[in-house]
Formats: structure tokens, sequence, C-alpha cells
């Protein structure tokens, strides 16, 4: 800790200077998560809190698809990401081409966007959703049938949990679609008392093999709120270990997967991203604007 200490230092100096706000998802490393971030949570509450903002500039800590919502959400806004490489394999998987073809070839159907999508994705669906909310916006659509995409894992989960018949596109998380049902099952026979969380990222039989599925504010709250002595979260590595800074007597056991893009962010990177306010996140305006209805009906969807 004390190498971050004079970065963390300089960040939130500069971060009052230039009347900045840190959003940071769950997935970021501790000491951005504890010592630089304003706010942290899940992908809803962060578009949610972008939406809020009372800042002149964003800084993103997580990858671009979020820094686009948070563009998105707050035009009037300077929203800087740290490292602009940092994507993700779902938003990489769907074009809005894609989704325009799937329009054509389902007249009528309507599509709801994973929020892992790039701006000009969301700008040609019905409604964005979030693993926290995608049960609660298909059904919100009073249709039989619906379009959800990209993530075919999700898509098969949302399945399982409504009546609605869901059309998937053929996406995947790299970091969820590694986990298996047998590594799963291999931690429980070793400790039968061991309690197993997903993300519902993860594939069927390794949601099947777990005791709880939510996003990753739900299974924060999860693991708060039920307390077990050991558990163990099949997502993103760094979620155990900001987890465990706040719930002393759980034991959080392996294995969890790396999301490279979520590495990028680092806290170098974010003391440059104020120092020369880069890297700016910009967008059409006339995508923004459509992507803006996806993003708000979403958003607007409870409050
Ligand atoms: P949530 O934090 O919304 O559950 O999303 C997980 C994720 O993979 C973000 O990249
Ligand atoms: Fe994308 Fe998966 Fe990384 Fe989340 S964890 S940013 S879904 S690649």
């Amino acid at each position: 800790w004390p190498v971050f200490a004079p970065y963390v230092k300089a960040i939130n100096e500069l971060k009052a200077a230039r009347n900045a706000v840190i959003l940071a998802h769950n997935y970021q490393t501790p000491e951005i998560f504890h010592c630089v971030a304003d706010i942290v949570g899940d992908s809803l509450q962060l578009a949610q809190e972008a939406a809020r903002a009372d800042a002149d500039v964003i800084v993103q800590c997580g990858v671009h698809f979020m820094a686009e919502t948070s563009k998105i959400l707050c035009p009037g806004k300077t929203v800087l990401i740290p490292d602009p490489e940092a994507g993700c394999s779902l938003a990489a998987s769907i074009t809005g081409d894609d989704v325009r073809r799937l329009r054509d070839s389902y007249p009528g159907v309507p599509i709801v966007a994973y929020v892992n999508t790039t701006a000009d994705v969301k700008a040609e669906v019905d409604i964005c959703c979030t693993s926290s909310n995608a049960v609660e916006v298909v059904e919100s659509l009073g249709a039989p049938r619906v379009i959800m995409l990209p993530d075919r894992y999700l898509a098969k989960w949302v399945a399982s949990q409504t009546t609605v018949e869901i059309i998937a596109w053929h996406g995947a998380c790299e970091v969820h679609e590694r986990f298996t049902a047998g590594e799963l099952e291999a931690y429980r026979a070793a400790d039968p008392s061991i309690r197993i969380i997903a993300h519902p990222e993860c594939p069927p039989d390794v949601i099947a093999a777990s005791d709880f599925t939510g996003s990753t504010a739900k299974m924060i709250d999860w693991v708060k709120r039920e307390r077990p002595a050991r558990v163990l979260l099949v997502t993103e590595c760094s979620m155990a270990d900001n987890v465990a800074a706040e719930t002393p007597g759980v034991n959080f056991v392996r294995p969890c997967n790396l999301c490279p893009h979520m590495k990028r962010i680092q806290l170098p990177k974010i003391l440059d991203a104020l120092v020369y306010m880069r890297e700016e996140v910009t967008i059409d305006p006339l995508v923004a604007e459509r992507a803006r209805r996806s993003v708000e009906r979403m958003v607007n969807l409870r409050s």
C-alpha cells in the first residue's frame, strides 16, 4: 500500500481541483475501489450515478462501454477513461449493422441490449438492461418474444426466469465463460458447507451448480447479508478482494478469472487522465441522442 500512497494523494487533490468524480466498477482493484473512487457499483448503479453526477468531469474506472454510457447520459460533461483500450468481449461481439439486420429478420420484435455494448448498438435498440434488471426490463415490454443481445448466457439465464420467449445473440464474456461446473463441484466435494454464487454471464451449468445468481452488486449484497463462513464468487477476481475488506470473518475461496480489460485501469493512468484531461470519450451527437433514449428508458424504469 505505501507504493500507492503518492498516487492516491495526487489523484484525490486533482480530483477536487478539477471538480471531477471517479466512478469505479466492482471489478476495479482495491486501491482504486477503496482509495480514490467516489462512487462504486455495478453497471446499473454507475449509470444511475452518472446521470445524477454533480461534477464537471467524470473519470470512469471501468471499461469503454461504461464510459460511453456516462457520456450518453451526461452529454455536457467531460468523460475521461484512463485507458481507451479497455474493451469488452461482449461489446466487441456485435455492431449496429448486426442489430439492423436482426430487426429486419424479426419485424416487430422488441430488442433489448445489455449495457455491455457500444453506443452504435444502443442507438439501434428499444431499451438497455444490465444484469441487475434484465428480467424486469424484458417483462416491462409486454411482448411475447424479445431479442436480447449480445450475451447468450445472460439471455439463457433470463429465459429461465420468465415466460417471455428470448431470442439470443451469440456473444459471451471471455471472463465468465471460462468457469466450469466441474471446478465448482470439486470445491463443493472438498467442503460441502461452501456457498457458491455466480454472475449471470456464466454458462448455464455453472449457474445450476451455484446457490445464488445475480449482478455484481447483488452478489456483494448477498455476501454482506448471509455472511457465509466460506464463499466462492464465480466472477472477476477483484470482487472478492473488494468485498473481503468489508466482510471480516468471511473466507473467500478462489478460483476467479481476471478481466484483462478492467485491469488496464491503474492508478498512474488515472492520475494522467486528470493531469492531461485524457482520454476524452466522444460520441457522434446523433448516435448519442438515439442511444440515450434506450439507456434512459432503462434508468427511468423504476424511478
Ligand atoms: P454488472 O456489474 O452489472 O453485474 O456487470 C458485470 C460485468 O461484467 C461488467 O463488465
Ligand atoms: Fe466485458 Fe466480461 Fe470484462 Fe465484464 S468481465 S468487461 S463482460 S470481458
